[in-house]
């Protein structure tokens, strides 16, 4: 164990279940090795709520995970990110002002919309969506989600990722044709009166550049090399892509994909490379695990083990996670809508 590690372990043991340490499934493996949970977002977003002794949470993760564990956690209890400038570019493309103009834009033609917003946004935006009767989704319940819309007899909303959006709604059996994509840099989003008239779902233009990184190309060469290969890639990949896997799925569903998988098997993950590898190297021997092209998230990867050190040294202030109230009360109803399904 590095000198750094040996540190972290010595405070976790003084501070004993006072202490939770979460980690997502997209952490680099020296930080994952301190979490005493480690998980998707949904599942981090449960447990955050879940461990009753603990006074501190530690979130190594993104900001908008920290602060989904602020809301969901008790409000004697604080949450703190080892470096506070780890965002998700995607959750800030979608702003409130855009986001509560785009409503207008919908409500004014028709009112049989509700929002359904990722859990990759902003606290401010839960809270608009929880506002307007909306709901929360992660990529593991996204298609849940949509089907509460839809048995409501309501439209669906969709922000911030037009990739889920669009593969959720395939999956549910939604037409391409139904499916609308709102650029919030347009006027009315881009969309005409008549767009809006016909579609089922309304797409924010937004994408997580790691998974946009996944190509029709890298498939078919994947195809040519290795023809025995499944290829399994996360739903925020593009909807071409997704079609030409075997499977695709959120973090949770690759993992379970991954240990469900006969012995000698290859398998070719399209999502984030930190998540890849643990897998790799966890059913090394038994399974042959490749990435389909090497993608990093750039902000998982700002957390390491020296700044979850200091943090846990020191407990600056300005580490801490701290989701307004009102705007809390209103997101934690489109994140209990979510926790419900
Ligand atoms: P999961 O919901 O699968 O954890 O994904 C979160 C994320 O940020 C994917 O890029
Ligand atoms: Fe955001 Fe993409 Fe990173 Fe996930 S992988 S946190 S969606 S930038």
């Amino acid at each position: 164990m590095t000198e750094l590690a040996q540190q972290i372990e010595a405070i976790r043991a003084e501070w004993g279940k006072r202490l939770l340490i979460l980690g997502h499934h997209y952490q680099r493996a020296s930080v994952v090795a301190h979490a005493d949970e480690t998980g998707d977002s949904l599942e981090l977003a449960r447990k955050s709520g879940e461990y009753g002794d603990a006074e501190r949470i530690v979130f190594c993760g993104v900001h908008f995970m920290a602060e989904s564990a602020d809301m969901l956690s008790r409000s004697e209890q604080s949450v703190y990110m080892p470096e506070t400038g780890a965002g998700c570019p995607m959750a800030d493309m979608a702003d409130a002002g855009a986001m509560a103009a785009a409503w207008q834009v919908l409500d004014e033609r028709g009112g049989d919309w509700l929002p359904v917003v990722y859990v990759n946004s902003t606290a401010v935006i839960k809270a608009l969506c929880g506002q307007n009767g909306g709901l929360c989704c992660t990529s593991s319940n996204a298609a849940k989600a949509f089907q509460w819309v839809l048995d409501q007899g309501k439209r669906i909303f969709f922000l911030p990722d037009e990739h889920l959006g669009a593969n959720t709604a395939y999956d549910l059996g939604i037409a391409d044709s139904e499916v609308a994509i709102y650029d919030p840099r347009q006027p009315q989003g881009g969309l005409s009166d008549e767009t809006i008239a016909s579609a089922k779902v309304i797409v924010w233009k937004g994408f997580c550049l790691v998974h946009k990184a996944f190509s029709v190309e890298q498939i078919s060469q994947v195809r040519d090399r290795l023809p025995e290969a499944k290829i399994i890639v996360h739903p925020e990949s593009p909807k071409e892509v997704v079609r030409l896997c075997d499977a695709h799925g959120s973090t949770a569903q690759i993992i379970d994909y991954v240990n469900a998988a006969q012995e000698g098997e290859t398998i070719v993950i399209g999502t984030e490379l930190n998540l890849v590898q643990r897998l790799a190297e966890k059913h090394r021997g038994r399974l042959n695990i490749k990435a389909l092209k090497p993608s990093v998230c750039a902000n998982m990867a700002k957390t390491n083990e020296r700044n979850l050190l200091e943090l846990l040294q020191s407990w600056p202030a300005a580490a801490e996670i701290r989701v307004d109230a009102e705007v809390a009360a209103e997101a934690r109803l489109s994140l209990e809508r979510m926790l419900a399904l």
